[in-house]
């Protein structure tokens, strides 16, 4: 039997922080303020307040129910719980799905890191060609960044480096410790850069941009949005809680720690609203020409408003390192996934699991990294192989997993198994596991097929 080390977070805060960490990636910061543009401002952020309470958070608490009651990985969850069932093939495809998310969301830790480099450099601020301006040679950098040579490459393998650092240290020392520094460095940076950018000159215009709700914008495709962003957002459909949870302590009360987590995580993506709407007016950049749409934002309308800032170039550090931190809280978290599933079910140790999970990665991410230059032309069905995963996984293998794991806590697993974790084994009383149950028994599994159907349509 290998040696295994404590497999249990040692504080509430650092579970926290651990959790939040992983809600908070790329997704909550780049994807939330472009579905905030299109979605008409604050009705989309109404809406997106509403999917987190009525629907995300009790999807959270049936994957915490999972992973708590059985303290298994993902595939082993299931398959304690349901043992002469297929039932583990959920389990199953949650962890290929979140190594396939992991194959090009490293990738995209490798450009935050390849940024971060050039803001320390001074090199991503030093003029494309002569008479371009700022705009085109944002554009252009983001070109020559994203498709040039080996950089890429290297920086991907960089980041997978660190993930393979932090993993082999266990849940304590490894994931716990690098969320309890990351996340404090991460709040303190967006409130010093939001502090910054709403006290210039015009930022106001941005302020009542991302508070004034346009009620005419709500389509249904917009709620869909919404929908899928709040489930997104926190992580779910992954297996990442399942497996996070299995490390909560046995006094942890689930449904503050999921209030905890998602008021948390809405409050960095309303941070980031509050800093990138106001930026964007305060420098005149509110035009059509300056979408807010994930890479563009983040590593061209971005770079842009730190050039026009004082001390841009400072400005731009210390928002690709918040930027760096938020990737890896989260792609830890979803390497973790199928750590500890290898490490359980092979009986390993952490360090023969942590490389056996993610050497591979060092090719297949490479791969996935040059989709984007020697590998443009190269497509499956229409897509190239990072745009061909990330919309196999986002749209139709996340819905599946989540929707598989509602149905089978609301309808497959004892009644007793939500209630038991609500309450800590009747430790206290628990006020909304009927509403609880309610939503994952019904409203759920409803919700999440239309966000299916309307991906697959
Ligand atoms: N909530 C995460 C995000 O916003 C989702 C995620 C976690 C995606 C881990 C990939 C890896 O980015």
């Amino acid at each position: 039997m290998a040696k295994h080390q404590i497999n249990q977070f040692g504080t509430k805060i650092g579970l926290i922080a651990a959790t939040v960490g992983s809600a908070v990636g790329l997704g909550t910061i780049w994807r939330f303020p472009a579905e905030v543009q299109s979605g008409g401002g604050a009705a989309f952020l109404l809406l997106y307040v509403v999917c987190v309470f009525l629907l995300a958070i009790p999807v959270m608490l049936s994957e915490f129910a999972l992973g708590r009651s059985t303290r298994e990985d993902a595939v082993g969850a299931y398959r304690k719980l349901s043992p002469d069932s297929k039932w583990w093939m959920a389990g199953g495809l949650a962890v290929v799905s979140s190594y396939l998310i992991m194959c090009f969301y490293m990738v995209v830790g490798g450009w935050t890191l390849e940024y971060l480099l050039g803001a320390v450099s001074g090199d991503l601020f030093e003029p494309f060609y002569q008479g371009q301006g700022a705009h085109e040679m944002f554009n252009g950098k983001m070109q020559e960044y994203v498709s040039g040579g080996w950089s890429p490459i290297v920086n991907t393998c960089m980041i997978i480096i660190i993930n393979i650092g932090v993993l082999v240290c266990g849940v304590q020392k490894g994931i716990e410790r690098m969320s309890n520094i990351m996340m404090p460095l991460l709040f303190v940076s967006l409130c010093v850069i939001m502090g910054y950018v709403l006290c210039q000159l015009g930022s106001f215009g941005g302020v009542e941009y991302f508070f004034k709700p346009d009620f005419s914008k709500i389509t249904p495709g917009v709620m869909v949005g919404a929908l899928g962003q709040a489930l997104f957002s926190l992580s779910l459909g992954m297996g990442i809680l399942i497996t996070y949870s299995s490390y909560f302590p046995s006094d942890t009360r689930l449904t503050r720690t999921s209030v905890i987590v998602s008021v948390m995580t809405l409050v960095v993506a309303v941070m980031m609203g509050l800093i990138i709407f106001p930026a964007m007016s305060a420098f005149g950049m509110n035009d059509a020409n300056h979408c807010v749409e994930g890479t563009t934002l983040v590593f061209v309308t971005l770079p842009e408003v730190f050039m026009c800032m004082e001390g841009g170039r400072v400005w731009a550090i210390i928002f690709f390192s918040l930027l760096l931190l938020a990737a890896l809280t989260s792609t830890v978290s979803i390497a973790e996934v199928s750590v500890a599933f290898v490490g359980r079910r092979f009986k390993l140790s952490r360090f023969k699991s942590t490389l056996l999970v993610l050497l591979p990665l060092l090719l297949f991410s490479s791969i996935c990294a040059m989709s984007f230059g020697p590998l443009e032309n190269f497509k499956i069905g229409g897509y190239t192989i990072f745009d061909g995963l990330d919309t196999l996984t986002n749209n139709i293998m996340l819905p599946v997993v989540a929707l598989l794991g509602v149905i089978f806590v609301g309808w497959v697993a004892p009644r007793k198994l939500m209630r038991d974790q609500l309450t800590n084994n009747g430790a206290f009383k628990s006020v909304f596991e009927s509403a609880v149950m309610f939503v994952i028994r019904y409203i759920a599994p409803v919700v999440i097929l239309v966000i299916l159907i309307s991906n697959i349509l």
